[in-house]
Parts: C-alpha cells; structure tokens; sequence
C-alpha cells in the first residue's frame, strides 16, 4: 500500500481505512453490534418520566439511547454510544455517565465527556415531556 503516493491511497484514506478498522475490534470487545444510533426516533415516546429518576436515568436499548433528569423536571437524551470507540455508556449515577470499555465519563447535563480518553459529546436529541412519556421532537 502506498501511502501519499501518485496512485496509492492517501493518507487521509489509509487513516479513515484504519479507524474502522479499530472500531469494529473495539465493538466486538464491547460486545455490542447494530447500528450505532437508531434511525426514525423522531416523535417517538422514549421513555416514561417516572422510569428516569432525578439524578439518574435509563438506557433504552431498543433505541441505544440513554435519557437522563439531571435536575428535577428536566430531561436529556443523549446517544449511548461513547465518542471515543462506540461503546455504551451507563446508566447516569448523580449525573453522570460511564463508558465501562475505557473509563470515560460524561455529564448528563450536557453529554460533554469529562473525563477521558474520549473527546467531545455524546449525540444529543431533544426531547420533551408528554403526559408520562419522554418524546424526541
Ligand atoms: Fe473507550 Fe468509551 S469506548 S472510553
């Protein structure tokens, strides 16, 4: 392979190439498969309000989604998948997630990591209350 050669590849695609290559091996030692975000949640009841406690939170499988109340009557939802490699994070604990492949933590506040190796934020969606349930607008 030719790397920042005329014919070959070049090195943004050889690295692009690489890290799949990563993340799928850091999926199957996860042990996590499918999609990474669940497409066509818009609209959707994601969870009832009395499932996600103050402080703490749920991980809708089914969705790979974790919603989270990080303060009385407030809900977030962020993409379980951790930036880092795509593992799942936790359940929030006094608002805060963990992914258990590599530590990283995130506020639940803001799906900012705080706490590394990974970077940046969780995907976030919005969401809000209707009668009982949690609904992705
Ligand atoms: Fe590495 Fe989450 S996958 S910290």
């Amino acid at each position: 392979m030719t790397v920042n050669g005329g014919s070959g590849i070049g090195r943004r695609q050889a690295l692009g190439v690489a890290g799949v290559a990563a993340c799928g091996v850091a999926l199957a030692a996860c042990g996590e498969s499918g999609p990474r975000q669940a497409p066509g949640i818009k609209g959707k009841e994601i969870a009832k309000t009395a499932d996600v406690p103050v402080g703490g939170g749920t991980v809708v499988k089914k969705y790979r989604i974790v919603v989270a109340q990080p303060s009385e009557g407030v809900f977030k939802a962020y993409g379980a998948a951790c930036p880092h490699r795509g593992c799942a994070v936790s359940v929030p604990k006094d608002n805060v997630m963990t992914c258990p492949c590599h530590g990283s933590e995130f506020d639940a506040r803001t799906g900012t990591a705080t706490r590394g190796p990974a970077t940046g934020k969780l995907v976030s969606y919005e969401v809000k209350v209707e009668g009982d349930g949690i609904v992705v607008v």
